[in-house]
C-alpha cells in the first residue's frame, strides 16, 4: 500500500510583524535581514493564541481539501517544538478539538525537521495498513521561545501551522523519506532550558532559542546538499525529474545554495521564507500549501521537501503529489 498527500492546509496568526518592526525594538535594519536573510515580515501568534489553535485551522483546512471528515481520521501526529502544555500532547489536544476519539495522536519532536519525521513515520503507519487516513501537522510558536531583546534570533522566527492528509492509495505517492540526526552539534543551536533541565529558569523566563548562526550556517548548507544527494541516488533519479524543491524556510541563502546543488532555477522552488519567516516544524507544509492552493504544485508534480534544524536534524522526503 502507498501513501499519498490528498489534502494541504496552513495557518498563520493574523498579527504581522516587518522588519521596520523590528527596526523599532532591536539594533537592527531592513536591509541586513533582508540581505542575510531574506525575511521581510513574519506572522507571530497573539497573546493566548496556542500552537494548538494554529494547528486545527491548518487541520481543517487540509481536510475539506482532501474531502475527509474527521471522522475519517485514524491517526494524528503533530510535529513541534512549542507544545500548549507539558501534556496531553499538542496532537491529543488536536483530536479533542476535532472531536476524533480512539485513534492514535502523538507529538513528534525534531525542531525545524520535524515535519519531515512525521510524514516519515506517518508513511509507515499508512504503508503496513495500520492506518488509512492520517492527519501529519507541523505547528508552531517560536514567538514565544525568543528572546526579544537578542537581534541575533529574534528577526529570524515566526509562528505558524501546516497540514496534510496522508490516505492510502493504489498509486504512489511518498516515494522514499530520509531522516538524520547528530546530538553532539547542541552547542550550536538549543534552547537550554526545560522541564528536567531547569524548569526554574523557564518559569524565570529564560528559556529562550540560542544559536550561533554562521556556524550552524556552514553545516545546514553541506548537509542539505548531501541529503540531497542521498534521497536522488536511493531512487536512481535525476535531478532534472523534480518539478518542485520544497525547502525548510530558514534563510533564503541555504534555499538557494539547495537550488545550485539540484541545478533548479529559483522559479522551481517555493519560497515562503520572505512571507512567513522560519516557522521550524510549520515551514515546509506551509510552503506546500501555498505553491498547491496557488497553483503552482499539480497533481503529479515530482517533489522534493528538504529541512534542517535543531538536534542536528535533518531530513528529505520524495514524493509524486
Ligand atoms: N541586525 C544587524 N546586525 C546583526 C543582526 C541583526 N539582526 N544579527 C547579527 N548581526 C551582526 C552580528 O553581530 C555580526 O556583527 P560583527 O561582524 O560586528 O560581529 C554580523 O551581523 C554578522 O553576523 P553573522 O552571524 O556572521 O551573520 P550571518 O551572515 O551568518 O547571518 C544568520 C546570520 C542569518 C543567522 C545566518 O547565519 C543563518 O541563517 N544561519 C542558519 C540558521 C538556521 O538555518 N538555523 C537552523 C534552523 S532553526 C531551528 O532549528 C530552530
Amino acid at each position: 500500500m502507498h501513501a499519498r498527500i490528498t489534502g494541504t492546509g496552513g495557518y498563520l496568526p493574523a498579527k504581522v510583524l516587518t522588519n521596520a518592526d523590528l527596526e523599532r525594538m532591536v539594533d537592527t535594519t531592513d536591509e541586513w535581514i533582508t540581505e542575510r536573510t531574506g525575511i521581510r515580515k513574519r506572522h507571530v501568534a497573539e497573546d493566548g493564541e496556542t500552537t494548538c489553535d494554529l494547528a486545527e485551522q491548518a487541520a481543517r483546512r487540509a481536510l475539506e481539501m482532501a474531502g475527509r471528515s474527521p471522522r475519517d481520521v485514524d491517526l494524528i501526529i503533530v510535529a513541534t517544538t512549542t507544545p500548549d502544555r507539558v501534556f496531553p500532547s499538542t496532537a491529543c489536544q488536536l483530536q479533542r478539538r476535532l472531536d476524533v476519539h480512539g485513534c492514535p495522536a502523538f507529538d513528534i519532536q525534531a525542531v525545524c525537521t520535524g515535519f519531515v519525521y512525521a510524514l516519515d513515520v506517518a508513511n509507515r503507519f499508512v504503508q503496513t495498513g495500520a492506518a488509512r487516513c492520517a492527519l501529519v501537522v507541523g505547528a508552531e510558536t517560536l514567538s514565544r521561545i525568543l528572546d526579544w531583546s537578542d537581534r541575533t534570533t529574534c528577526v529570524l522566527f515566526g509562528d505558524g501551522a501546516g497540514a496534510v492528509v496522508l490516505e492510502a492509495s493504489e498509486e504512489p505517492g511518498l516515494l522514499s523519506t530520509h531522516l538524520h540526526a547528530d546530538g553532539s552539534f547542541e552547542n550550536l543551536l538549543m534552547v537550554p532550558y526545560g522541564v528536567s533541565q531547569g524548569y526554574d529558569k523557564v518559569l524565570a523566563g529564560e528559556a529562550f532559542i540560542q544559536m550561533k548562526g554562521n556556524e550552524v550556517f556552514k553545516v545546514a548548507v553541506n548537509t542539505l546538499g548531501r541529503i540531497v544527494d542521498e534521497t536522488l541516488e536511493h531512487n536512481k533519479m535525476d535531478k532534472a525529474e523534480i518539478d518542485w524543491l520544497i525547502p525548510h524556510q530558514a534563510n533564503i541563502r541555504i534555499i538557494s545554495a539547495t537550488a545550485r546543488k539540484l541545478r533548479m532555477p529559483m522559479e522551481r522552488v517555493v519560497v515562503t521564507v520572505d512571507e512567513h519567516g522560519n516557522t521550524s516544524a510549520a515551514s515546509i507544509p506551509l510552503a506546500l500549501d501555498v505553491a498547491v492552493r496557488d497553483g503552482r504544485v499539480r497533481k503529479g508534480d515530482m517533489l522534493m521537501m528538504e529541512a534542517f534544524g535543531g538536534g542536528f536534524t535533518w531530513g528529505s522526503a520524495l514524493l509524486r503529489f
